[in-house]
């Protein structure tokens, strides 16, 4: 397993820059309720397009599926190294798992080498098999996902108990959840949260979801939010060299992450 994303899913980066571009701006901080929607008026097409799809496709029983294909991890064994194709992001000043975790947050995209199109790949995510609240971006686009048509996944809680808390929540499927499973057991707690949700925006920048949450996830949040300067910020044009930071880097793996892990 030593192939790129660059060259195996074209299309998935293009809609990465312009969906990053879209996520930025929409979450950039201190935003009013008009100004989000004015911001998502001007939405270019593809973005919309990606949404729409997404919002149509992420039904329960495909996260299901989703969840039984990946969670087995019998896709092949690979270093960090091996999955990384470049650089997120360099986090100084935070602790060490926190910089790992800056560098391996999107490496679950390469779900898009397993063939995976990009509406179940990247984009905000939110939870199936319940309401879909309002601050998901483009609700609309809800209207056609068959889920809609079952009055079980339409309540407030749908197939899940009031504050159950996220661990037993089916989040839309993408490359947060699949990176989460990856590294489960090498990071600590705090950082599988970033991972899970640092795509979760309507939960982390605009409180959604909060009657599902546990105790113990609003203790996380505050881990997620800190996050999240550095996911919008490997969203930029920038990419640090590569090759300056590798010791750097592969020190980190060989403490957290050593060797092959099942992928
Ligand atoms: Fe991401």
């Amino acid at each position: 397993m030593s192939k790129t994303a660059s060259t195996a899913a074209p299309d998935l980066l293009a809609i990465e820059d312009s969906w990053g571009e879209f996520v930025a701006g929409r979450y950039r901080e201190g935003k009013s309720e008009a100004e989000f929607r004015n911001y998502d008026a001007a939405v270019v097409p593809t973005v919309a397009e990606f949404y729409r799809t997404n919002h149509e496709r992420q039904t329960l029983e495909f996260v299901l599926g989703k969840e039984r294909e990946y969670f087995a991890l019998n896709k092949g064994k690979m270093t960090i190294w091996e999955a990384a194709e470049f650089l997120n992001t360099l986090v100084d000043g935070h602790p060490r798992w926190m910089v790992l975790t800056g560098f391996i947050h999107d490496l679950g995209k390469v779900l898009c080498l397993y063939g995976e199109p990009q509406w179940a790949v990247v984009g905000d995510t939110f939870p199936v098999g319940c309401a879909y609240s309002d601050k998901i971006v483009f609700p609309e686009y809800f209207a056609v996902n068959p889920d809609k048509g079952v009055a079980e996944y339409q309540t407030q809680f749908g197939i899940y108990e009031p504050h159950c808390g996220l661990e037993r929540v089916h989040m839309s499927w993408g490359h947060d959840a699949y990176i989460g499973h990856v590294v489960k057991d090498s990071m600590p707690e705090e950082a599988l949260y970033m991972l899970r949700y640092h795509s979760f925006y309507p939960w982390h920048q605009q409180g959604a979801y909060g009657y599902l949450l546990s105790k113990h996830d609003e203790e996380m949040l505050p881990w997620v939010l800190k996050f999240n300067p550095y996911d919008l910020y490997s969203k930029g044009a920038a990419k640090p060299n590569l090759k300056e930071l590798k010791p750097y880097y592969d020190d980190l793996i060989a403490e957290f992450i050593p060797g092959q892990i099942d992928w």
